[in-house]
This record gives C-alpha cells, sequence and structure tokens, in this order.
C-alpha cells in the first residue's frame, strides 16, 4: 500500500441543467432554446490523505464539500481530473473498493425506513459476505459503543434523529470500513448525541487506524476530531493545513465584543479594529493583543456600550474570515 489513502488530482464536477422560466411559456420556450445553465461545483481540487487520518472537509454552504464526496465514493462521475482511493478510481464502483469505504450522510436515510434496524443490518452482513462471528463481534461492540443497542428492534422511521443517526452510522461500520466518509454526521443532534458521535469516531480511528474525512458546519465536531483541515469555497481549496496553524495565523489578535444601545455606522466603528461582525447593535472587533488595552479605553469613552467582552479568536471566526477574504497572507 503506498502512504496515501486518498488522492485527488484536479477534480472538477460541472452541472448542467436546462433553464426553465417560470410558467407554460417559459416550458415552450425551454423546449425550442434549451439553455442550458453550468454549476462548476467543484473546480480543480487536489489533496492527498494518508492512512488513518481524520480529516476535517470545511466551506459554507453550496461549497462543492458533498459533491468531492460522492465523487470519491463513486456515486458522481467527475467532469475531469483524477481520484485514487485505496488504489481504485472509484468512479469504476469495484466490489473490491465499495466493501472498503463507507458514505454517512446526516441528512440522508440509507436504512430501510419500515424494517427494524437489526434487519438492516443483517441484509447488509450477507451483502457484504461478513462472517457471523466477526459481525457478531463488530455489532455488539458498535451497539454498546453508541449506547443504541436497545433500539436495535425499532423500526427505523420510529427513531428519533440521533437514534436514526446512531443507527446509520453501526450500519456504515459493520463491515469494517478502511475508509469512511461522514458528511455532517452530527447534523441537526443535541449536544450531548453530539458528543458521543464524536467519541465514538475519535475512538474508531483511534482503535482501528481507519481514515476519515469529516464535513461538518459544527466547529466543535471540527476542534474535538481533526488535526487537519481542507478548507472550500465556492469550488476551490482554500486553505489545506493543521488547524493549529491555521489558528496561530491569528493568535496575535483578540476579539472585542460589544453590545450597543444603539448602533453606530460601520467606518466609526472600523477606526478600533477590524470589523468582524456587525449584526444589529452586537460588534465583534478584531484588535492586535499589544493594542487591547488601549482599544478597549477608548471604545468605552467613545461608544454607547451596553456590554463588552474580549476573546480569544474563535475558530468559527477564523474559518469566516477565510471565506470573507480568501486564504490568510
Ligand atoms: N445534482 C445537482 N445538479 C445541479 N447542481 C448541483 C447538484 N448537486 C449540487 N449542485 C450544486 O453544486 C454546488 C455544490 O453543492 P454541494 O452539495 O457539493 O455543496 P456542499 O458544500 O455540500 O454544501 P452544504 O454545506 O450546503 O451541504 C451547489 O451550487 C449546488 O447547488
Ligand atoms: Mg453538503
Amino acid at each position: 500500500m503506498s502512504d496515501r489513502v486518498i488522492s485527488v488530482k484536479g477534480l472538477s464536477k460541472t452541472f448542467s441543467s436546462v433553464q426553465k422560466q417560470p410558467g407554460i411559456a417559459g416550458s415552450l420556450r425551454a423546449l425550442i432554446s434549451r439553455q442550458k445553465s453550468h454549476t462548476e461545483a467543484v473546480k480543480e481540487v487536489s489533496f492527498d490523505i494518508a492512512p488513518g487520518e481524520l480529516v476535517g472537509f470545511l466551506g459554507p454552504n453550496g461549497a462543492g464539500k458533498t459533491t468531492t464526496l460522492k465523487m470519491l465514493t463513486g456515486i458522481l462521475h467527475p467532469t475531469s481530473g483524477e481520484a485514487h482511493v485505496l488504489g481504485y478510481r472509484p468512479f469504476d464502483r469495484k466490489p473490491e473498493l465499495l466493501r472498503q469505504i463507507a458514505l454517512v450522510m446526516g441528512n440522508k436515510n440509507q436504512l430501510w425506513w419500515d424494517l427494524p434496524a437489526w434487519d438492516s443490518f443483517v441484509v447488509l452482513r450477507e451483502l457484504y459476505g461478513v462472517p457471523k462471528a466477526d459481525f457478531d463481534r463488530r455489532l455488539d461492540r458498535l451497539l454498546s459503543d453508541l449506547q443504541i443497542s436497545d433500539k436495535v428492534n425499532t423500526q427505523v422511521r420510529k427513531m428519533s434523529l440521533g437514534e436514526r443517526m446512531k443507527c446509520e452510522l453501526v450500519a456504515a461500520l459493520l463491515y469494517g470500513p478502511k475508509v469512511i466518509f461522514l458528511d455532517e454526521p452530527t447534523i441537526g443532534l443535541d449536544l450531548i448525541s453530539q458528543k458521543r458521535i464524536r467519541d465514538f469516531l475519535k475512538e474508531m480511528n483511534q482503535a482501528e487506524g481507519s481514515t476519515m474525512i469529516l464535513t461538518s458546519h459544527y466547529m466543535q465536531d471540527v476542534q474535538e476530531l481533526c488535526d487537519r483541515v481542507i478548507v472550500i469555497d465556492h469550488g476551490t481549496i482554500i486553505f489545506d493545513g493543521t488547524l493549529g496553524s491555521l489558528m496561530r495565523r491569528y493568535s496575535d489578535k483578540r476579539m472585542l465584543r460589544l453590545h450597543l444601545s444603539d448602533e453606530v455606522p460601520a467606518e466609526d466603528l472600523g477606526r478600533y479594529g477590524e470589523l468582524h461582525n456587525t449584526d444589529d447593535q452586537s460588534v465583534v472587533i478584531g484588535v492586535n493583543r499589544s493594542e487591547i488595552s488601549q482599544v478597549t479605553a477608548a471604545v468605552l469613552a467613545n461608544l454607547p456600550v451596553v456590554d463588552i467582552s474580549i476573546e480569544d479568536v474563535s475558530i468559527d471566526e477564523v474559518i469566516r474570515n477565510l471565506f470573507a477574504e480568501g486564504p490568510p497572507a
């Protein structure tokens, strides 16, 4: 095996669809003129992932994350470029590869809705040809780690979102995949369930050495799980490196969080530092660490401050900044 589990080079995906104006006239026009629109969802993306890495794949809505994961799992064919997973091209959909990878999507149900989870697990065991002893051992462990043993005989449709998500994870991991793609596995879950799933993923990654790519809009997931992050925006990678190195770029900054009694024009606020977020009367200003006391005094003297706090830069803020300004210098 090479030192790369995943290798992606110049991968692109453009979706084409026929544009249609609303109404019958629009439908007729579309028939005649067939105006096509193109969405470049993923543009020339390249990265390598080594065995056992747990990589966060981040980006705003519509950035191209799901599209990339679908290409890496063979669901979508790329428009151009290359991808290899465990040495195979995913879009060839070779059973040898499919048996070694899993895709878990938080917003999509992959279990059979009307069956108890247990029945789905058994079908998967047959489908993947997992030896009974391995299956029993793995299932036991997965169910107890995720604390979901008491729900396996419940119809999936009757489960809560969190219970269903745990069963989805069990189903995806039953056959011991080497590479696991997780597309927002904690979406919509309460904080305790999110935490349990994070702990579980961390343990899987450490115990089995499985390689994982995870997308999430919850920075807590990324902070706890991922040493490395790849950030994508408008289909293009804008950062690939350790989370630590990304945060260090901002380590000389602190965030002055203000609550104001009146709205203050942005240009007046901008005088005190880098304006990060203005939301009615709530304002966040980035200030150099060395100037913080001086700036705080000036803010208190000149602005209608109701409440003030000084914070380290949060990972949310760093990522939001990346999207707003492009890659840091
Ligand atoms: N089947 C499709 N046909 C046409 N356009 C599509 C299709 N799937 C995705 N797109 C477009 O491709 C772009 C990337 O979508 P994608 O689902 O990869 O984003 P994402 O990063 O996963 O976003 P989110 O965080 O909202 O899940 C979007 O502009 C989306 O509208
Ligand atoms: Mg998505």
